[in-house]
């Protein structure tokens, strides 16, 4: 628990880039949380399309209108952030059941690296549990209209980007 009382859990992920599938959890996170840090994960193992620090100004650009929520890169063990952070909870979300599996097994390693950390899904909404950034970002590739799966930021953002490699 933080000296001050507040609630703080970390929702995190590789954000390439944010979507309005994240911007539905993150709001949801922050009606259970006094404050929701999104944590955006460096991934040198993979080949994203935007670097960290557009990824970081991205998200910090679509949650300006929300109050008690914070951007940071970071890389290494999440379970090692949430305790430096003095975070209670993790939050992902679940658009299908094909999630589950992944999602399950992270969940039990963090559980078992750190056993009062609790992993907390949200369903995503009906209407955001198709969007992926995979599929955002085959859709940026070949310069379809993004408006209906990221928000107004991002959408301007990948105008000026040039599609990367798939990964
Ligand atoms: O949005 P993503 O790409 O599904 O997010 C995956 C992420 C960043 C949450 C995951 O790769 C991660 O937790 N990385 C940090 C390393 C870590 O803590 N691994 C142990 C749990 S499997």
């Amino acid at each position: 628990m933080q000296s001050n009382d507040l609630r703080l859990a970390l929702l995190p992920g590789t954000f390439d880039p944010f979507t309005n599938g994240h911007l539905d959890i993150l709001e949801r996170a922050l009606k259970l949380f006094d404050q929701v840090e999104v944590t955006v994960a460096v991934n040198a193992s993979k080949t994203t399309l935007l670097t960290v620090e557009e990824r970081c100004a991205l998200v910090e650009k679509c949650t300006s209108h929300l109050r008690g929520v914070s951007v940071a890169a970071f890389e290494g063990l999440l379970v090692d952030r949430a305790r430096d952070r003095n975070a209670v909870a993790l939050v992902r979300g679940l658009r299908q059941v094909s999630d589950f599996d992944y999602e399950f097994r992270m969940a039990f390693a963090n559980h078992k690296l750190h056993p009062e950390l609790e992993t907390v899904f949200l369903m995503t909404s009906e209407e955001h549990a198709m969007i992926s950034a995979t599929v955002v970002r085959d859709v940026h590739r070949w310069g379809g209209d993004l408006s209906a799966f990221v928000p107004p930021a991002v959408v301007d953002a990948l105008k000026k980007k040039p599609p990367a490699p798939e990964h």
